[in-house]
């Protein structure tokens, strides 16, 4: 199946950034899909999202300053309020009629759901979808269950970060570490999948039961994986009553620019007394993939045909069937038709024979990311009684 890069999905909602990046009365100017955007959040500590321009001269409004209720511009003092309405200008003589309502700066629908802060990116803002889409929604967890972020921009497309996303076969090559699986350790068990929503998801299984880490969580142990357009990972894993939930989301900033966040909700309270020692294998995880993303821009500076296999490819080619899917619908003014099957044969796992061709499309693999913690863990336990 040939590679082919497609447009950047919109109507959707995308994590612009983790809500404790914002205080009250604080804003950020940031670049989302290509676009200039100044997110805040008010003194009474809601976020918004405003076209980052002022309508006068054209200068970005983060430039400016934010009193927590409105924003100032740095040029000639316009004022707008966290909804986009002008609500001064210094300029106007008292006598002068003009009417502020016919001055405004274009808000973008912004919403805080469990601590993080997405924004919806439309494809016309003179029609917003109605009703609008459903945020991706992390099972069991609240805002307060968010222990660990971290964030890496990496210089790709959207479609490469997603294609790396769900690759599963990268990982024994490009995160080889000490505390890491070797090369000969890359079999995984098949799994079964089913389409969901906008996506699809790795339906709720066992873990290996060889897996130490998963023994130290307690209880009974399951796992489930969900991807959903436009590029969100979700793995919920479940432990007795406790809960872990990995989560990836891709941002475009630009069209060769994504911002990857990763968050870890659990509700083990144990888990967060260690928290420092995993924040370092989680930023070397993601150096891992960022770093073999760098070289792999060298390739695909000379615009190569690229492949996706059967097997190990599969998710990503269900990824592009979607987005596709999604596109059409929507230009032929249908429901969207999820595509993507219900159940699948065993992928079958890539031998060291035949990854270095796989190798230049991937660079990630989320499930990878949060069993690493969990290896840490158990490595870190077992060196306890050394220690004592
Ligand atoms: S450019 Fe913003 S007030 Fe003039
Ligand atoms: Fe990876």
């Amino acid at each position: 199946m040939p590679v082919v890069e497609s447009e950047i999905l919109r109507d959707l909602w995308y994590l612009a950034v983790p809500g404790r990046t914002l205080r009250p009365g604080q804003m950020l100017g940031k670049q989302l899909l290509g676009q200039s955007i100044v997110l805040g959040r008010s003194a009474s500590g809601e976020p918004f999202a405003l076209r980052d321009l002022c309508p006068h001269r054209g200068i970005p409004l983060s430039h400016g300053a934010f009193d927590g209720r409105e924003l100032e511009c740095c040029y000639h003092g316009w004022r707008f309020t966290c909804d986009g309405g002008c609500s001064h200008i210094p300029s106007l003589l008292p006598t002068q009629k003009f009417d502020l309502s016919r001055v405004g700066v274009f808000q973008f629908p912004c919403r805080e759901v469990q601590g993080n802060i997405w924004v919806l990116m439309p494809a016309d803002e003179r029609h917003l979808p109605d009703p609008l889409p459903e945020i991706p929604v992390i099972p069991a967890v609240d805002a307060s269950h968010c222990q660990l972020v971290e964030s890496s921009i990496f210089p790709c497309s959207i479609d490469h970060a997603v294609v790396g996303l769900m690759d599963p076969a990268h990982g024994p090559f490009v995160h080889r570490s000490w505390w890491w699986r070797t090369k000969h350790s890359i079999h995984e068990k098949a799994k079964a999948f089913a389409p969901s929503h906008l996506g699809f998801t790795m339906v709720k299984h066992r873990p290996s039961s060889n897996s130490k880490a998963y023994k130290l969580l307690g209880g009974e142990v399951s796992t489930e994986i969900r991807f959903e357009l436009p590029s969100t990972r979700i793995e919920h894993i479940t432990a007795g009553r406790h809960h872990i939930c990995g989560v990836t989301t891709l941002t475009p900033l630009t069209p060769n620019q994504v911002e990857l966040h990763q968050f870890f909700y659990w509700t083990i309270p144990w888990l967060t007394v260690i928290r420092p020692i995993m924040r370092p294998f989680v930023k070397t995880f993601i150096e891992q993939d960022r770093d073999v993303v760098d070289k792999q821009q060298q390739g695909l500076n000379e615009d190569p045909q690229l492949m996706l296999i059967n097997d190990a490819d599969k998710p990503a080619r269900w990824y592009y069937q979607l987005k596709k899917e999604l596109l059409e619908s929507r230009q032929q003014h249908r429901p969207f038709n999820n595509t993507a099957p219900s159940t699948t044969p065993p992928l079958q796992q890539p031998g060291p024979g035949n990854h270095p061709a796989l190798a230049q499309l991937r660079f990630r693999r989320r499930r990878a990311m949060l069993s690493t913690c969990q290896e840490s863990l158990s490595l870190l336990i077992r060196c306890i009684p050394q220690l004592t």
